[in-house]
């Protein structure tokens, strides 16, 4: 039994990160033979794609998907969750609420929970004391770990707790069944070292390590050779790549290398303001293959409030590199995060975000009302304003955001697009849907032959959250 540690997740040690390679025990792979599985995934892209790697670990044991994909029905649940804020830790609570009744049933089910909330003191107490049918729980830093943790809580029959709290090294070669058959996450930095002062997930996923570079390389170069058209660059803080080698090679020298592979379509995700650099911003521009579409994160448009943050930049900072990207990557479309009733926000603080969307018109935005996460700074700071007030706020916000989304829709209309089909929508087997290289949403009638291509659309129509459109031709250029 390894138990989490707050007070370890929190050091950022020195040590130098070494690459481990996953290694298989084949007297493992029957141990799931004649089960079925389920994985339930909460959180963000990065979560994402470790239940990628969970399913195909579960696989390699011998464990079967679900054909019905009902959890009710599998001999194997497991939750990969998320600490980000407090309804996500609610919904996976009442998903184990509901295991709970269904492992009264059925004596042989066995449920698992990871990712970040197994990161969490608090969390993994409560599964002790009052979720004991739980069998196994690890963290974020040994996924990879998984086949030997689950063939422990068998053999034991007794609840399996192993979560390291200080980070491990990087490990390759983890095996992957992905859920896109063309379009792939690829982890290019794990970890966060900004601690912002709301954000949990410095401590969940601890310290910020890069993968080298030819491994990315690789896998991207395996995709490409695998047929896919699409990679986004997955990581906390993208923009951070490579700050903790030994050698001179960043972001941008990614970004650009990865273009090389002519891989169709580079997407990249999460950027932090404070680490994009002019040089990130030629490369974007210079690539026809790397999408114009960039999520910026702004969280609030109050200095003093981004102060609070800790976000390290100022509105005039984060509004001359909006323009900067905007003057320099053509048809750029910028998405942002932003929280709302941060401890100690006034209404004029609340104004001066509204200022901001006034002069950003985001095409895209993710709008949250500030969740206290237990061990973070701001959980500590004095926050007086009403529940009712801040979801004033968020409307309000909502609506100002909703108005530009379908704004700069309706710019688009009588425009052709390249799109990347995705497949069928859900109206029906002649409608398609898929993204523009701006990211939009866009569905139009044509032949399942286009799905998994690069076709060019012409915008008929606009909605809020998605577009129209008709099919025009084969991809140009
Ligand atoms: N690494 C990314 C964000 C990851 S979390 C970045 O730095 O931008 C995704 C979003 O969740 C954040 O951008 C923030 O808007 C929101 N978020 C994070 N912690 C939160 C909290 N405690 N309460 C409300 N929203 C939060
Ligand atoms: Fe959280 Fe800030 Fe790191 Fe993003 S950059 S993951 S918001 S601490
Ligand atoms: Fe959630 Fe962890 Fe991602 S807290 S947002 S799953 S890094």
């Amino acid at each position: 039994m390894l138990l989490p540690n707050y007070q370890e997740a929190k050091k950022r040690t020195h040590r130098d990160v070494e690459i481990d390679h996953y290694q298989f025990d084949p007297a493992l792979s029957h141990l799931g033979d004649g089960k079925t599985y389920y994985v339930k995934t909460y959180g963000c892209q990065m979560n994402e794609h470790d239940s990628e790697n969970i399913r195909a670990m579960l696989e390699q044991l011998g464990f079967q998907p679900l054909p019905d994909d009902d959890y009710e029905n599998a001999d194997l649940v497991l939750l990969n969750t998320c600490s980000i804020r407090e309804n996500a830790h609610n919904k996976a609570f009442g998903m184990l609420g509901r295991l709970k009744h269904l492992k009264a049933k059925k004596k042989d089910l066995i449920v698992g929970l990871c990712g970040c909330m197994a990161q969490e003191e608090g969390v993994v107490q409560e599964i002790m004391k009052r979720y004991r049918f739980v069998n196994f729980v690890f963290g974020t830093h040994n996924l990879h770990r998984l086949p030997f943790i689950l063939k422990d809580a068998l053999d034991a029959h007794q609840q399996n707790i192993e979560v390291f709290s200080e980070e491990g090294n990087i490990i390759e070669d983890v095996p992957v069944k992905r859920d896109h058959p063309y379009k792939a996450y690829v982890n290019i930095i794990y970890g966060c070292d900004k601690f912002c002062t709301y954000c949990i997930v410095p401590y969940t996923r601890g310290k910020q390590r890069s993968r080298r570079p030819l491994d990315i390389i690789h896998e991207v170069e395996q995709l490409v050779a695998d047929g896919y058209q699409e990679v986004t660059l997955l990581g906390q803080n993208v923009n951070a790549y490579g700050k903790d080698f030994d050698f001179e090679y960043r972001m941008e020298n990614l970004l650009e290398d990865v273009a090389k592979t002519n891989i169709p379509r580079v997407r990249f995700m999460t950027s932090h303001p404070w680490d994009f650099t002019d040089g990130m911003i030629d490369v974007i521009a210079k690539y026809e293959n790397i999408m114009p579409s960039i999520h910026l994160p702004v969280q609030s448009g109050s200095d003093r409030i981004l102060k609070l943050m800790g976000r390290r930049y100022t509105k005039e900072k984060y509004l001359t590199l909006f323009h900067k990207m905007k003057e320099r990557i053509p048809r750029l479309a910028v998405s942002t995060d932003i929280i709302v009733g941060f401890p100690g926000e006034t209404e004029e603080d609340f104004e001066e975000t509204m200022k901001l969307i006034e002069t950003c018109q985001f095409d895209n935005a993710f709008t949250f009302i500030f969740s206290p996460r237990e061990g973070t700074p701001a959980a500590k700071m004095k926050d007086e304003t009403l529940l009712s007030v801040k979801e004033d706020r968020l409307h309000r916000l909502n609506e100002r955001v909703n108005h530009y989304f379908l704004k700069n829709n309706q710019k688009m209309v009588g425009s052709i697009v390249p799109v990347l089909v995705d497949g069928y929508n859900q109206s029906g087997k002649t409608s398609l849907f898929g993204y523009t290289d701006t990211n939009k949403l866009i569905n139009f009638d044509g032949d399942a032959s286009l799905i998994g291509k690069i076709v060019m659309v012409k915008v008929t129509n606009a909605k809020t959250w998605s577009l129209d459109g008709e099919y025009e031709s084969e991809r140009v250029g």
